[in-house]
């Protein structure tokens, strides 16, 4: 391996520990920053991304509530909390874990959600302004990975960033931070011909399709940045990300691993953007 590690952990902390000096002084002026997270069903991965949320969010000084509901819960019942939840002057931030159970209709929980609290980033309002150059809250993923490659001081003006996977989560939100940076950006999707004529163009190659080892060492250019977006559980019980790792890190010039990658990045900026939206209730 020739590849400069980038440690999503240590930048991570540093953020969260950024994050938890706001929290410090929001609450010398009488406001404690919260977060509610709304977790439907059982499902093992939500489980503990939902509890690491949660647990990161109190590390901070910040109110954290977590609201299970039943795998059965009507979408009607799910809609009642989250306007519960928006009329909550204690909530700042409303976060509803995905994926939903298939009878939710996702696009409507989401845009029940108010924009001012929609600490994801995902509602319809909040995704034109990122695409209109005003972003209010950057979805957490992708900001996070700005956030890295902000670190790590990697030019992205005039870059040429690839980025795979067009998920509304991750893709391309991407797509839109890095464009607004300056790089110009290509976003891959399943139907993409020859991924590799287009990942090997990358000077900024961002993975993120929940697909183990779609990107080997040869579709990266030499010295590229990598980034690598997925988590998934081999049946070893091994975590892996999108990129083979071993293959990838031997021509790029820094990459992220997994775990310990973007993950970690991800949580430190839903802080971010709690602590951001209980500010704004002081402007
Ligand atoms: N499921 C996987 N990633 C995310 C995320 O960033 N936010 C939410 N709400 N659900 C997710």
């Amino acid at each position: 391996m020739s590849a400069r590690l980038i440690d999503g952990k240590a930048l991570s902390a540093r953020v969260r520990g950024e994050v938890a000096e706001r929290v410090r002084a929001l609450k010398a002026q009488g406001v404690t920053p919260g977060l509610a997270v709304v977790l439907v069903g059982e499902d093992p991965a939500s489980q503990v991304y939902v509890r690491n949320k949660a647990a990161a969010c109190t590390a901070a000084g910040m109110h954290s509530r977590v609201i299970p509901l039943g795998a059965d819960t009507p979408e009607g019942e799910l809609l009642d909390v989250i306007e519960t939840l928006n009329a909550d002057p204690a909530i700042h931030g409303i976060l509803v874990q995905l994926p939903l159970p298939g009878h939710i209709d996702t696009g409507l929980v989401i845009e029940t959600i108010s924009a001012a609290k929609d600490v994801d980033g995902f509602h319809v309002s909040n995704a034109g302004l990122l695409m209109t150059g005003r972003p209010l809250f950057r979805p957490c993923t992708p900001y996070g990975v700005m956030k890295m490659l902000e670190s790590e001081n990697v030019p992205l003006r005039g870059a040429e960033a690839v980025i795979v996977g067009a998920s509304n989560i991750v893709g391309k939100p991407m797509a839109m931070l890095l464009l607004a940076a300056g790089a110009t950006v290509t976003l891959c999707n399943s139907k993409t011909r020859d991924l590799g004529a287009q990942t090997r163009r990358a000077d900024v190659l961002v993975v993120a399709t929940g697909r183990p080892g779609i990107v080997t060492g040869d579709m990266v250019k030499p010295g590229a940045v990598v980034i690598d977006v997925g988590i998934n559980r081999l049946e070893s019980g091994r975590l892996v990300g999108d990129v083979d790792f071993d293959s990838a890190a031997a021509v790029a010039s820094a990459i992220t691993p997994v775990p310990g990658g973007v993950g970690p990045m991800t949580i430190a900026m839903l802080l971010v953007n709690t602590v951001e939206a209980a500010e704004r209730t002081l402007q």
